[in-house]
C-alpha cells in the first residue's frame, strides 16, 4: 500500500480538505510525522504531491532543487529510513493554468512539457525520491525521464507510471487540496476516455517500451475490468490508485449512515486487489495498515 500525502507551504500547517475528510494539507514538519507513522505502520510507501507557494505559466517550482517536494523529501530522508519516498511527477499542481503541460495557443504543448518533467524527475531523485511517478500522461514522458535519470547517474531508480489514467470525475476532491482544477477547458486531450478499454493497453505497452518499471491503472473502482485485463496482458508490477473522489464518497455515504464505512472499504480496496493490482495506492493506506 502507497499513502499519498499533500505537502503545503509553512509550519505546522494541517488543514483538512473539506471534500476528503481525514486528509490534509500539511506542512514539511507535519509530512514528517505522518512519514514516520506509514514507517510504523509499515506500509509500501508514500507518494508526495507538492502545492506550491506560488505558480506559473510554466510550473517552475515543479523542477526548483528548493521546491515544496524537494525540501520536504530531504527532511523526510533525514528521519525516516524504512519507507519508500515516491513522488507524483507533474506540472498541475504548479501551473497558474492548472494544466500538467505548459501552453500555447491555448493548447498544452506534450514535447516541450517532457523536458520540465524530466527536470522535476531528476531533482525529486537529488533530492532522497526512491522512485518517480509521472502522472502528466504527455506522450514520451517515461522515455524522458529514463533518459535524464540515466544520464544523472540513477540508473536504478525505478518508474511507476501513471499508464492508463483515465479523464474522470474522480479526481475532483484531489484538485480542491491541490488547487489544481484547469483556468480553462479538460484534461482530455491527454487523459484517457472512460469508453476505452483497449486504449489502455496501448497506453501501458508504451509506457512498457519507453522503460516504465511499474504501470498503473487509475482510478480503480470504476475500471476494475482494465486492472484485470492490465494484469492478463503484462507481467510487471500493476499499481492501482484508489482516488480522492473515490474516497470522498466512501466518506459521505459513511456520514450519511447510509453504508458501514469499515466494511465498504475493505470490500472495495478487496476488490482492487482482487482484479490483479500488485500495489495500492489509497488516502486510507494507514488506517487498513492498522485494521489488517
Ligand atoms: C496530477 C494528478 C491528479 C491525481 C494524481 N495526480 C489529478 C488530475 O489529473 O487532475 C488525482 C489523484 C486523486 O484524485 O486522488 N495530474
Amino acid at each position: 500500500m502507497i499513502y499519498p500525502i499533500f505537502v503545503c507551504p509553512g509550519e505546522k500547517v494541517r488543514t483538512e480538505v473539506s471534500s476528503m475528510p481525514g486528509q490534509f494539507n500539511v506542512s514539511t514538519d507535519n509530512a514528517v510525522q505522518l512519514a514516520r507513522e506509514a514507517e510504523k505502520a509499515g506500509i509500501g510507501g508514500i507518494l508526495l504531491f507538492g502545492i506550491p507557494p506560488e505558480k506559473d505559466e510554466v510550473g517552475s517550482d515543479a523542477y526548483d532543487e528548493n521546491g515544496i517536494v524537494q525540501k520536504a523529501l530531504r527532511a523526510i530522508r533525514e528521519n525516516v529510513r524504512d519507507l519508500l519516498l515516491i513522488t507524483d511527477v507533474c506540472l498541475c499542481e504548479y501551473t497558474s493554468h492548472g494544466h500538467c503541460g505548459v501552453i500555447k495557443h491555448n493548447d498544452v504543448q506534450n514535447d516541450p512539457t517532457l523536458k520540465l518533467l524530466a527536470d522535476a524527475a531528476v531533482s525529486h531523485v537529488r533530492a532522497g525520491a526512491d522512485m518517480v511517478a509521472p502522472s502528466d500522461m504527455m506522450d514520451g514522458r517515461v522515455a524522458a525521464i529514463r533518459q535524464a535519470l540515466d544520464s544523472d547517474g540513477f540508473t536504478n531508480t525505478p518508474i511507476m507510471a501513471y499508464s492508463a489514467k483515465y479523464a474522470s470525475g474522480f479526481y475532483g476532491p484531489f484538485r480542491e487540496a491541490a488547487g489544481s482544477t484547469p483556468k480553462f477547458g479538460d484534461r482530455r486531450s491527454y487523459q484517457m476516455d472512460p469508453p476505452n478499454a483497449r486504449e489502455a493497453l496501448r497506453e501501458i505497452a508504451l509506457d512498457i517500451e519507453e522503460g516504465a518499471d511499474i504501470v498503473m491503472v487509475k482510478p480503480a473502482m470504476a475500471y476494475l475490468d482494465i486492472i484485470a485485463r492490465a494484469r492478463e496482458e503484462f507481467d510487471l508490477p500493476l499499481a492501482a490508485y484508489q482516488v480522492s473522489g473515490e474516497y470522498a464518497m466512501i466518506e459521505a455515504a459513511a456520514r450519511a449512515g447510509w453504508i458501514e464505512r469499515e466494511r465498504i472499504i475493505l470490500e472495495t480496496t478487496t476488490a482492487i486487489k482482487r482484479a490483479g493490482a500488485d500495489i495500492l495506492i489509497t488516502y486510507y493506506a494507514l488506517e487498513l495498515a492498522k485494521m489488517l
